[in-house]
């Protein structure tokens, strides 16, 4: 019934010129009802699920802050033809929220290479490096010796689990990279791209390492070829690309021949990573572009995957490991879409995340995997002017500016290319295309690339020991809950004890959770 309403109101509102609220939200019965069944859910929550995670998720959402969540949701429910305020995001349906405090041990605001380290390795560090500790200074080769931190994705190999990386952008990116890599300048993405002294010095490229760090990573998704290729190599799919290796290796060939014995495979389009049979494969490297994956919007989709379809592949392949696994995945180009000002790129990038969480939480189950999402850090991105119930996220303000006269979208930027005059005052938004793909909303400082925000960032969990991601916490805490959850990495205490008991506290899953995730499905 309730679903059948909200599918009627979200049809009307498409042929409403002006969009209202829903008839029944007028009805306190509906909001009496909605939160009363929300309370019930909650207070299922009260038997813990203390049960040993045997796969453990992260999904990063590069940039995505608070402000990127919730007009990420009002875009989703629009796209299905809905208000869209009111709908559910996947990660919106995780019972547990945390806010993490993002800063780098440099910086009030942070950047993705040190808060990686910090998710990851569980050591808060500086901006710029990655997968080194305080200690290290950027761009210093001579201070990366000795100041290594190791990732939960290590911790989850050594204790015998599958791992695997998935990102939108290149493999050898800030994010993944502190992962597998110990490097004093996030921007060493291969040997080309590194001052030659710092080579001289013994310092590696952290292409260089994704190979040699810990060799046998199951999954690697995302962009980069060019940094695993020699100079005088073109690339496969674009032969005016060439490789940045000056040291003339070819990774993709070494990881080819390393693998060929192991169930390994290769592919750099999507047909070829939709033909794999999952399950005999347990070694998998798909790099589709030279550097990072096109926005989604853009994206060639008989060429190069969605978020989702390398999520899918990835998650059967690891189900293969009975130990279990540890995954990343970066919604990587939420930040890009920012730091360009582009808001409709960014937040399509954090919807079709979105959905990829969707789709692993088809795969798996909270009584044995514990998955977590979170962001890096925030934008200077926002939305505001006190817009109507269901105004399209991309739109005006229902008023224009009491000061220029001039009408202005909700969504700005504080800092960033869409700082524009014309003849000395601000642009009449009503006489450009707002809504287009690349418009750039506007922005109160004029810079070429839009900044991070130094906002705290959500962390939502579902799954064994979730309940530990609670409050105000240091962005490192996460891998620590994490390992602990899984029985890995350095605090173990809890697994050796009766295993058999702690796993019997499993609950069950809310079936009322389940009614609500159909009624905000069919919006
Ligand atoms: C490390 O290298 C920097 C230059 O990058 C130099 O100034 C410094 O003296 C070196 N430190 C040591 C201990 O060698
Ligand atoms: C690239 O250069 C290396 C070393 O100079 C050489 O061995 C190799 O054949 C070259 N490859 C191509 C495709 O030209
Ligand atoms: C996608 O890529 C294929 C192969 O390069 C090409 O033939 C096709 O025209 C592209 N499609 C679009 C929409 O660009
Ligand atoms: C802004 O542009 C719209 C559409 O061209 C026009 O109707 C409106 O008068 C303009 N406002 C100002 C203040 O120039
Ligand atoms: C800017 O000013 C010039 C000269 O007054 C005028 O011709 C032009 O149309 C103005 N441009 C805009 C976008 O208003
Ligand atoms: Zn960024």
């Amino acid at each position: 019934m309730k679903a059948l309403a909200l599918l009627l109101s979200c049809l009307l509102w498409g042929s409403l010129a002006k969009p209202k609220f829903p008839e029944e939200e007028k009805n306190p019965s509906f909001w009496n009802a909605w939160a009363q069944r929300t309370l019930k859910d909650a207070l299922t929550l009260q038997v813990l699920n203390r049960n040993i995670a045997k796969n453990l998720i992260l999904f990063l959402g590069d940039g995505m802050g608070v402000p990127t969540v919730t007009a990420a949701r009002i875009l989703k429910g629009q796209l299905n033809g809905c208000y869209g305020e009111e709908v559910q995001l996947e990660m919106d349906k995780f019972p547990y929220v945390a806010l993490a405090k993002t800063y780098n041990t440099d910086a009030q605001v942070a950047d993705s290479a040190g808060t990686a380290t910090a998710y990851l390795c569980g050591v808060k560090a500086n901006e710029g490096t990655v997968g080194v500790s305080a200690a290290a200074v950027r761009g210093q080769c001579n201070t990366t010796q000795g100041n290594e931190v190791t990732s939960i994705l290590k911790w989850a190999k050594d204790a015998g689990k599958s791992v695997g990386i998935v990102t939108t952008t290149r493999v050898n990116h800030a994010t993944p990279s502190a992962a597998y890599a110990h490097c004093v300048d996030r921007d060493w993405y291969s040997d080309g791209e590194m001052p030659p002294e710092a080579v001289q010095a013994g310092c590696k490229d952290i292409a260089r390492q994704l190979m040699e760090n810990i060799p046998n990573i199951n999954v690697i998704m995302g962009g980069g070829r060019k940094y695993m290729l020699p100079e005088n190599t073109s690339d496969v799919e674009y032969p005016s690309t060439r490789g940045t290796r000056k040291d003339g290796r070819n990774l993709i060939e070494e990881w080819v021949d390393r693998t060929k014995d192991k169930r390994g495979y290769y592919v750099w389009n999507k047909k070829d990573l939709l033909s794999i049979n999952p399950s005999s494969v347990d070694y998998l490297m798909g790099l589709f572009e030279p550097g990072d994956l096109p926005y989604d919007l853009e994206r060639n989709t008989s060429m190069d995957p969605s978020l989702t379809e390398m999520v899918e592949v990835a998650v059967k392949i690891l189900k293969n490991n009975p130990e279990g696994f540890y995954l990343l995945v970066e919604g990587g180009r939420i930040d890009h879409g920012h730091h360009e000002g582009k808001a409709k790129q960014a937040l399509h990038e954090a919807v079709e995340m979105d959905r990829a969480i969707g789709h692993a939480g088809l795969l798996t189950s909270p009584h044995d995997t514990l998955t977590v999402v979170t962001a890096d850090h925030s934008h200077v991105f926002d939305f505001g002017g006190y817009t109507r119930r269901g105004n399209s996220i991309f739109g005006l303000a229902p008023m224009v500016s009491d000061v220029d006269q001039k009408p202005f979208t909700a969504i700005l930027y504080g800092n960033g290319p869409g700082f524009k005059l014309v003849n000395g005052s601000r642009v009449n938004v009503s006489t450009v295309d707002y809504q287009q793909n690349n418009y750039q909303a506007q922005a109160a400082v004029p810079l070429r690339m839009e900044t991070h925000g130094g906002e705290d960032v959500a962390v939502f969990s579902r799954g064994p020991m979730a309940h530990l991601l609670h409050g105000v916490q240091e962005q490192n805490y996460i891998p620590h809950v994490m390992a602990y959850a899984a029985c890995i990495g350095q605090n173990k205490d809890h697994c050796q004890k009766g295993n058999s008991a702690v796993r019997s506290s499993a609950l069950a899953p809310p079936t009322l959770g389940l009614v609500i995730t159909v009624t905000w499905l069919l919006c």
